[in-house]
C-alpha cells in the first residue's frame, strides 16, 4: 500500500476497491485469537467503556447512552445515530469515537464552555454531536460522500443552532468559513496510509501553535500506523490522557486517546 503515495494508478485502485468494501482498511492484520472458555476477553471487557447502545435494523437508527453525574445537564445523554456504511467507513460509530464520546462526557459541560470544537474525520459526526450535546459550539468535518449522514444526524439531534456541517478533505486548504477551533477532536482517523501526511498538513494548519488543544484516539491495527507518528512526531508531541478511568480497558484493545501538542517551531535568523 506504501507505493500507492507515489503512484496515481495504485491510488486509483486501492480507491476502487474503497468502494466495494468501504471497512477493508479498517479489518485487523491480525485476526483475533480465539476466545478463552474460562477468562473475560479484552473484547467484551471494551463492551463495558462504550456507551449503552440499541440499533433498529429497520431504520438503521443506532441510540448510544452516556451516563454522567453532571447536576446542570440532562441525564443521561442520549445520541440517535443513522448508521449507513455505503457512503464509506465513516457511516459507522467506531469504538475509537464512542471511547473520545465518552471522555468528554466524563469531562463534563464546563471543560467545553467557550471553545470553538472542530472535529476531523467526523463519519456519523457521534464525537461532534456529544460535544454539542454537553453545550459546545461545534464545526463536524469530513469527506463529500458523508456530509449528508451528518446533516441527517444534526437534524435528528435537534443540534442545528449548535453544530455546522463542512467539507474538509486533510492535505487541502482550510476552507474559508471554518473558524479557527480551539479544541480539535479527531476519533480513528489513522488507517490509510496514503492519507498519513494529509491528515498530518491539516492537524498543523489547523494549530497554529500549542495553545490549539487535540483529542486524538487512535485504533492500531497494523504495523503501518507507526509510520503515522513518524510524520507527526516533525509537528506534535503527544502525551496519552491518564484521567480516563476507562483507559486500561480500551489499552487492552489497541486504542490509545493522546492529547497533541503543537511543537514549537524556533526561526534561525
Ligand atoms: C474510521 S472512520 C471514523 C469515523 C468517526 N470518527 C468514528 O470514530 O466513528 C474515518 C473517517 O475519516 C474520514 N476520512 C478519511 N480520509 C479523509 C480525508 N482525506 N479527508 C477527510 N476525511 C477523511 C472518513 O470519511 C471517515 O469518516
Amino acid at each position: 500500500m506504501f507505493d500507492t503515495i507515489f503512484n496515481p494508478t495504485a491510488l486509483a485502485n486501492e480507491e476502487a476497491l474503497d468502494g466495494t468494501n468501504p471497512l477493508r482498511h479498517l479489518m485487523e492484520d491480525q485476526q483475533p485469537e480465539p476466545l478463552p472458555t474460562n477468562a473475560p476477553s479484552s473484547r467484551y471487557e471494551l463492551l463495558s467503556a462504550l456507551p449503552k447502545q440499541s440499533y433498529t435494523v429497520e431504520d438503521g437508527i443506532l441510540q448510544l447512552t452516556f451516563q454522567h453525574g453532571h447536576p446542570t445537564i440532562k441525564q443521561p445523554i442520549l445520541a440517535t445515530l443513522t448508521v449507513d456504511a455505503s457512503p464509506g467507513c465513516g457511516g459507522v460509530a467506531w469504538p475509537a469515537g464512542q471511547i473520545l464520546a465518552s471522555y468528554l462526557v466524563q469531562q463534563g459541560p464546563e471543560y467545553l464552555k467557550n471553545k470553538n470544537i472542530l472535529e476531523l474525520g467526523s463519519g456519523t459526526g457521534l464525537v461532534g454531536l456529544v460535544a454539542a450535546l454537553l453545550g459546545g459550539k461545534v464545526c463536524i468535518t469530513d469527506q463529500v460522500p458523508l456530509l449528508d449522514v451528518m446533516r441527517r444526524n444534526v437534524s435528528i439531534n435537534n443540534l442545528s443552532s449548535s453544530v455546522t456541517v463542512a467539507e474538509l478533505n486533510w492535505g487541502s486548504p482550510i476552507p474559508k468559513g471554518i473558524p479557527r477551533p480551539d479544541l480539535i477532536l479527531a476519533a480513528d482517523c489513522v488507517y490509510f496510509e496514503p492519507a498519513f501526511p494529509l491528515l498530518v498538513k491539516t492537524l498543523s494548519d489547523l494549530a497554529p501553535d500549542a495553545a490549539t488543544e487535540i483529542l486524538f484516539c487512535y485504533k492500531r491495527r497494523r504495523k503501518a500506523d507507526k509510520r503515522f507518528f513518524g510524520k507527526l512526531k516533525k509537528n506534535f508531541s503527544w502525551k496519552e490522557v491518564d484521567d480516563d478511568p476507562n483507559q486500561a480497558i480500551y489499552n487492552r484493545e489497541s486504542i490509545t486517546l493522546l492529547r497533541l501538542t503543537k511543537l514549537l517551531k524556533v526561526q534561525l535568523a
